[in-house]
């Protein structure tokens, strides 16, 4: 993907874009171009002394014949250049169409550019509309198909009124990823107050089910379809502080198990993904703090994730190669609920 002018470079070291990866990094089982220059560098000949290689010395040899290694390492550098940029290789959802909520940043941002780069027309849902509208625009600057609705997740008739759009504007629904959600207010359980709570699981539990309930409907029709709704860790683990969010997102994972025992046999593959600590806006305020030390703590491969990293688990819960997992709650969590 590639996006370029004044967003490019805002989105810059935010790990939103696709970097232009080297060839090293791309095509890892390929070859080690980063290696090769020092391993084979010619000896450098010190000032002042003589031009005069003597035979049998290295720089001799690298001179008359290169060593059979470095001319394959060479080609092989040369090809992987000129072979296109792994988006542009796996197109595994060309004619296919995703829904993404939340996808105005964040995981799920990330999730709409992944299912984008992999060829499906991409359909970014959010009440944000600047964030979603930056979305759909990077999407069509990389030479993809998006569309953005504002639909409010917890409001039965904004989300019937989304499924209808997609269908009206790209025929079908193939993916949908479930991702809206918010934190809600931090307060030990007796403390949480009613408001928090309503408003919690109206977006992170009732706006899941309200997304499926629309969506499945249409994939019943084409006969078939996957889903993967977001849920937590705090799903599967307590989280100090957090009474809705713990229910809402345990809440997912009972649902998602639920839909998915519901639609096993009607092709409807229902799965749900267990971030741990991700650096997404809904994080980002706690980085700089004493908190952030704690985040990175909870987690055993000792750092935060990236959005892209749970999308690349979102993509593979929608993509033929998860043909035989359903009802599955996939943690993407470095490590945390192994502890
Ligand atoms: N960041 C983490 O560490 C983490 C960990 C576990 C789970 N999650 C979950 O991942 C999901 C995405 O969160 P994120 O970290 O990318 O945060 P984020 O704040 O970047 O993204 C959440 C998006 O959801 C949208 N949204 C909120 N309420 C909505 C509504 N009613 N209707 C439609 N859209 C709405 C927001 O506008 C925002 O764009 C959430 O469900 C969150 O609970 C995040």
């Amino acid at each position: 993907m590639r996006v370029r002018g004044e967003l490019a470079e805002s989105l810059r070291g935010s790990g939103l874009l696709y970097p232009k990866i080297p060839p090293i990094q791309k095509y890892p089982g390929l070859c080690n171009t980063e290696r090769a220059p020092r391993d084979h560098a010619q000896p450098r000949i010190p000032k002042g002394r003589s031009r005069h290689i003597p035979p049998g010395h290295p720089g001799r040899i690298i001179r008359t014949k290169p060593p059979r290694g470095r001319i394959i390492q060479t080609w092989i550098h040369i090809v992987s250049l000129t072979l296109p940029e792994r988006g542009e290789m796996t197109k595994q959802f060309e004619g296919k169409v995703a829904l993404v909520t939340g996808a105005a940043s964040g995981i799920g941002r990330a999730s709409a550019l992944a299912f984008a780069r992999e060829g499906a027309k991409t359909v970014v849902a959010d009440v944000l509309v600047e964030g979603g509208g930056e979305t759909v625009w990077i999407i069509k600057e990389s030479g993809g198909d998006a569309l953005f609705v504002r639909t409010d997740v917890s409001k039965a008739a904004e989300v019937e009124t989304l499924i209808q759009k997609i269908v009206e504007t790209y025929g079908r629904l193939d993916y949908a990823h479930n991702n809206a959600g918010i934190a809600g207010a931090d307060a030990p359980t007796a403390d949480c107050t009613e408001e928090n709570w309503d408003h919690t699981i109206a977006i992170n539990l009732k706006g899941v089910w309200l997304c499926m309930k629309y969506e499945i409907p249409q994939m019943l029709k084409q006969g078939g379809g996957a889903i993967v709704n977001t849920a937590s860790t705090a799903g599967l683990v307590g989280l100090e502080g957090s009474p809705a969010y713990c229910a809402s997102k345990g809440g997912v994972i009972q649902l998602t198990r639920a839909a998915a025992l519901d639609y096993a046999k009607a092709g409807i593959r229902v799965n749900a993904v267990c971030p741990g600590v991700i650096r997404t806006p809904m994080v980002e305020r706690l980085v700089g703090t004493e908190a952030e030390a704690g985040l990175i703590a909870m987690e055993p491969i000792g750092r935060m994730g990236k959005p892209e990293e749970v999308a690349e688990a979102v993509v593979w819960l929608c993509s033929d190669a998860a043909s035989f997992v359903t009802g599955n709650a996939m943690p993407v969590d470095g490590g945390l609920v192994a502890q």
